[in-house]
């Protein structure tokens, strides 16, 4: 017990943690960010996801600065510097591996997580902002992702950079002045290679970890949804904190542990016995070089790409594939808007909502596939039909969203285990 001196005052605190306290909140950071911060108490699995991003995060940022020591960056030695690194350099093999593994993981971590907001209307008011900010970290990864895929230089490399590059060209007047821009040359060339690697290693980057930061403290703002989708703040008990509340520490770190440590067990399954996941993960035409002079037999983004590429390619008129391709990405950015269902969580929310959530995850998931396959017959119609369904998910939404939605319960439904 801390001794009280005459007057009141407290004695001094000795010792290392003292001084560093004096110098540094580090307790106050604590007690404000993690013993003092109330998160609802009916989390879900479905939660799990926002720190699995941050760990794919670091890992990210971990591995490619250990790739980044031994890949040369340029024409001549790109692809053959990635070959030293998975036959000579020691554990480079892994190294990659986690990097290749870690993109692909970021993606399906992030889409998970993004689904988790359609369920539960995390997007909805007050978090707007919360999910523009999402939104932002999407599209950087969007770019590190690709830049990235270019630096290994094989084959895919080359002509995936072609295909992507060449869609600004579909934008008028500007569009095949600000190709040769981007390039800084006539083709996908060295100049090319050269500014995606500055882009994918220090621009890319340092962007992505100042929207993440803005993305935590717009979260820490309006605090966590929850799949009720009703706001905790709203009922305070007597000791100040909101009474469907528990302190982040330790009830959601030991829980955020429990799902790192699944992760990294799935994670280490792919990566020790299938890091190429049959082409999935790591293309086969990207194990040779590039070579302007030999188009792969299908030119196909990574799977996280592949959703857009087929709506890209459903459309015979290629600028109008690529502004509805375009649009696909933007429409997201309106969901706080579009969505008014008097209830947020999908628990309330009408059967209109319910069937229109469905169909939208089975078009995301149809139209990934047909993005891998070629562009001819049946695969054409399908794409047409599911980008139909996937459009009519936005557009629509503020019609069927109002539809037979429920009171939501008072206080969060929670069963103890
Ligand atoms: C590097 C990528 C990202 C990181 C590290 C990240 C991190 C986090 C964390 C730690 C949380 C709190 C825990 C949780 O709710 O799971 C969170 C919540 C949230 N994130 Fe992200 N996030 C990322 C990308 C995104 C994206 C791309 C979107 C959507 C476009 C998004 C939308 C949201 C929303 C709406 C919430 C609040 C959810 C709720 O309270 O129900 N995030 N994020």
């Amino acid at each position: 017990m801390a001794t009280t001196l005459p007057g009141g005052t407290q004695p001094e605190k000795k010792g290392l943690w003292a001084w560093i306290n004096k110098r540094l909140p580090v307790t106050e950071f604590i007690q404000d960010q993690l013993t003092g911060y109330y998160a609802p108490k009916n989390f879900n699995i479905w939660y799990f996801f926002g720190s699995l991003a941050l760990v794919v995060l670091v890992l990210q940022l971990v591995t490619g600065i250990f790739l980044t020591m031994f890949y040369k960056v340029g024409e001549a030695t790109a692809f053959d510097s990635v070959e030293y690194i998975m036959r000579e350099v020691d554990f480079g093999w892994l190294i990659r591996y986690l990097h290749s593994t870690g993109a692909s993981a970021f993606f399906i971590v992030v889409y998970l997580h993004m689904f988790r907001a359609f369920l539960y209307g995390s997007y909805r008011k007050p978090r707007e902002l919360l999910w523009l900010f999402g939104m932002a970290v999407y599209l950087a990864l969007m770019a590190e992702a690709f830049m990235g895929y270019v630096l290994p230089w094989g084959n895919m490399s080359f002509w995936g950079a072609q295909v992507i590059v060449n869609l600004f060209g579909t934008i008028p007047g500007i569009g095949p002045g600000l190709v040769e821009w981007i390039r800084g040359d006539y083709g996908i060339a060295d100049a090319t290679l050269n500014r995606f690697f500055s882009l994918h290693v220090v621009a890319i980057p340092l962007a992505l970890l100042g929207l993440v930061a803005l993305h935590l403290v717009a979260l820490r703002r309006t605090g966590s949804n929850n799949p009720d989708g009703i706001e905790i703040k709203e009922k305070i008990g007597p000791d100040g904190h909101p009474l469907d509340g528990i302190p982040f520490h330790p009830y959601y770190t030991v829980k955020d542990v429990v799902g790192v440590g699944v992760f990294f067990i799935l994670f280490a399954i792919v990566v020790f016995f299938v890091p190429t996941l049959g082409g999935l993960f790591l293309e086969g035409p990207n194990f040779e070089p590039a070579n302007p002079m030999s188009t792969p037999e299908h030119i196909a983004p990574v799977w996280y790409f592949t959703p857009f590429y087929a709506i890209l390619r459903a459309v015979p008129d290629q600028r109008m594939g690529a502004l509805l391709m375009f649009l696909a990405v933007v429409l997201f950015l309106f969901v706080p808007w579009l969505d008014r269902s008097p209830a947020k969580s999908i628990r309330y929310k009408g059967l209109p909502s319910k069937v229109a959530l469905f169909l939208f995850a089975v078009s995301f998931i149809v139209l990934g596939y047909l993005g891998l396959q070629p562009a001819e017959g049946l695969y054409v119609a399908l794409a047409r039909i599911f980008a139909a369904i996937y459009f009519a998910f936005f557009l629509l939404m503020p019609f069927y969203s109002p539809i037979g939605a429920k009171q939501p319960p008072e206080r969060v439904v929670y069963h103890a285990h």
